[in-house]
């Protein structure tokens, strides 16, 4: 019997997720949480009503966290939207309250659950996450740049004209400016971007500047990120229900793990399987992106002082 639980889940980022994991058919509960009841129990029902064409998955709704209980993974992309007077400082401050309150609950209604932490600042939120949640390294951890990736590769595709499952490339570090993409390994169809005449290094620079602006563009065109963000939600919550072992860049507290130790959380090559973050992948990086991986530490350490 497997549980998927979302904490904002009447939001944009909730719904995307629900519906992706609907039609994969891998879990027989998932479980909408938020404070708003009307939105939430709407989107339950309507999500509900889906299930005779897509499977066999109880949709269950609730603003009382209760409803977490026996969940094997919650997923949190509750968060506040900033008001128009309000500075993005104040907002993280808020999310913070958000993560704050979720953690005490989580560790009262179902403190063996893996959490997998989806609000922005993610990296900044996920480290307080694993601060307030027992600083458990393998249970607690967030998207960090998955989604990025998932959009990163998409674009690629685009622009070449290639089939955009075949593209392979990751987004280390931060989900945010300091993000750091992994040339050296980068590849189409089993071959590495740098060995292909045709790809050109200024092409692929300005695609990744193109992924860095990717979130702002959506938010300004259509208000926020939706079916990718589910997608990319979706490719963890697979890897731990199916015990997939599959090496996603989610946002985890290193613990010595590149060099990086439990003073961040950030994004690397990172094992996924039904335990959570199961380790790392070592991976011979040039130096260029190890010293950007270090300077996206460095970033994220200082991002937390000043909020925490
Ligand atoms: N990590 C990523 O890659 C990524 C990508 C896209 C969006 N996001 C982030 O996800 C978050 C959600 O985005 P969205 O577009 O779904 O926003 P949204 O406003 O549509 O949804 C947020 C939901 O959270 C709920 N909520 C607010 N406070 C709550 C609380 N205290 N307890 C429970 N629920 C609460 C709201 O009622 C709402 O339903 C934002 O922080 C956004 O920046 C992250």
């Amino acid at each position: 019997m497997s549980k998927v639980a979302i904490v904002g889940g009447a939001g944009r980022v909730g719904v995307s997720f629900a519906f992706h994991l609907l039609c994969e058919n891998i879990c027989d509960e998932l479980a909408l949480v938020d404070i708003l009841e009307d939105p939430v129990m709407g989107e339950r029902l309507d999500l509900m009503q889906s299930t005779s064409s897509l499977c066999n998955t109880r949709v269950t709704a609730s603003t009382d966290e209760a409803l977490l209980a026996g969940a094997d993974i919650i997923v949190v992309p509750a968060g506040a939207r900033r008001k128009a007077d309000q500075s993005r400082l104040d907002l993280i401050k808020v999310n913070f309250g958000i993560i704050d309150e979720w953690m005490e609950k989580i560790g009262r209604v179902n403190p063996d659950a893996l959490v997998l932490v989806v609000v922005n600042p993610v990296d900044v939120l996920t480290y307080r996450a694993w601060v307030k949640g027992g600083k458990n390294r393998q249970r607690i951890f967030g998207l960090g740049n998955v989604m990025d990736t998932v959009r990163f590769k998409s674009y690629i595709a685009e622009f070449y004209g290639w089939d955009p499952r075949h593209v392979e490339g990751q987004l280390l570090g931060e989900h945010g400016d300091a993000m750091v993409p992994v040339w050296s390994q980068a590849s189409y169809a089993g071959y590495l971007l740098k060995d292909m005449p045709d790809v050109k290094q200024e092409d692929l620079d300005a695609i990744f500047a193109k992924t860095r602006k990717a979130g702002a563009e959506v938010i300004r065109l259509k208000g926020g990120a939706g079916w990718a963000v589910g997608v990319a939600i979706t490719e963890v919550v697979r890897a731990i229900l199916k015990d997939e072992k599959r090496v996603l860049c989610v946002s985890s507290v290193p613990g010595g793990a590149y060099g990086i130790g439990e003073d961040v959380s950030l994004s690397l090559p990172t094992i996924i399987g039904k335990n959570g973050v199961e380790g790392y992948l070592n991976v011979n990086f040039s130096d260029e992106e190890k010293a950007g991986v270090a300077k996206a530490a460095e970033v994220l350490k200082k991002t937390y002082e000043e909020i925490a």
